[in-house]
């Protein structure tokens, strides 16, 4: 089969290669999965440039997210799942069958159906943005009735964690940096789009909270918005949900939080418990199956230019980048 690897960390024009590899067969508990479209995400590009080194086992195709079909499986695997669309998550992870290869072999948990009418490339853009945000969002407890902020909606992470938070019943109030993005963060049903960079962002989300409050703020930018985020946290049971480190870690304002009886907490997908992921599994496929969850706006790349892909998440693309295999 065609697929993308590399075996040392370094750019992406240096490392990766597309080349034939032996078409995977699928273990126990395993199925095999004919790659139709694979989602680039931040964390691939930093595997891949040794920012987040882990041990390559001979060679890396890299790539958590992607859909396809299911076309053979291991033992202990119903074999009706053979011709089942999927879209498939963490695929990567432990693993050197990403998904930027024509076949992938995962755990049959990480192949999850895609509901008739859900596109692959929707669902190639689901697994590490849509479970993320669902850790972020509901850790906690439910979010129903609660108003949530989204700091960066219009980011992939930010675009499902307003979806999710809609389904859910939540109020959501979320923040982008000017009118593209502005509208993007609309059109997956914000109830309130701030931009901010302009003065008044931090009375704009507190009137729309009003008397209750923020309950829950899902941030990617902890440092850039604590005192924002700060400023709109009323209540006692409040929670910041971090799920991105920036450049420089943040300086904590010890009394400023204490003041606000804020709880801090900080999400790393690949330490979220087993049956947290699970949840989020079926809670993403069950808003699936109700329309819920929407595309981002997509640029395509051939597998021949996954260096070009990977380079134009790490340049900060508006929306998912995917890559599209070969029949
Ligand atoms: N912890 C985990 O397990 C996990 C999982 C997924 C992703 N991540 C990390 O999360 C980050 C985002 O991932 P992604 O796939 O969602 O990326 P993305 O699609 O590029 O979105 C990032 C968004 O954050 C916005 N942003 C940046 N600074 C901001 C600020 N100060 N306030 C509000 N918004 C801000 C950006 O827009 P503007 O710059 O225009 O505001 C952009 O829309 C990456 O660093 C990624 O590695 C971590």
């Amino acid at each position: 089969m065609k697929a993308a690897l590399y075996d040392r960390y370094g750019p992406a024009r240096e490392v990766l290669r597309v080349e034939d590899v032996e078409r995977p067969e699928p273990g126990p508990g395993e199925v095999r999965v004919k790659v139709q479209v694979s989602g680039v995400n931040p964390t691939d590009w930093k595997s891949r440039s040794g920012a987040t080194p882990r041990p390559v086992d001979g060679f890396q195709i890299p790539h958590h997210d992607g859909a396809g079909v299911i076309d053979a499986v291991g033992g202990g695997v119903d074999p009706g799942r053979i011709g089942q669309r999927v879209w498939l998550w963490l695929a990567a992870a432990g693993r050197r069958w990403g998904t930027a290869a024509q076949w992938t072999v995962v755990p049959e948990g990480l192949a999850i159906p895609l509901p008739e009418g859900a596109s692959a490339q929707l669902g190639a853009s689901l697994g590490v943005p849509a479970v993320t945000a669902h850790r972020c969002l509901f850790a906690d407890g439910p979010i129903d009735g609660k108003t949530v902020l989204v700091a960066g909606g219009a980011g992939a992470v930010g675009h499902f964690a307003i979806e999710l938070a809609k389904h859910a019943g939540a109020r959501v109030v979320t923040t982008v940096s000017g009118p593209d993005k502005a509208e993007l963060a609309a059109k997956a049903g914000a109830d309130l789009v701030v931009n901010y960079r302009e003065p008044g962002a931090a009375d704009q989300i507190g009137s729309f909270a009003g008397a209750s409050g923020v309950y829950r703020v899902v941030e990617v930018a902890l440092g850039a918005n604590l005192e924002l985020d700060l400023a709109v946290l009323t209540r006692p049971d409040a929670r910041i949900v971090c799920y991105a480190a920036e450049p420089a870690d943040p300086v904590l304002p010890v009394r400023a939080c204490m003041n606000a009886n804020v709880v801090l907490r900080f999400v790393l997908l690949y330490g979220v418990p087993a049956d947290a992921l699970g949840q989020a599994a079926r809670d993403i496929s069950a808003a699936l199956a109700a329309g819920a969850l929407t595309e981002l706006p997509v640029t395509r790349f051939p597998l021949d230019e996954i260096a070009a892909a990977q380079d134009a998440v790490e340049a900060g693309a508006v929306g998912k980048v995917l890559v599209d295999l070969p029949a």
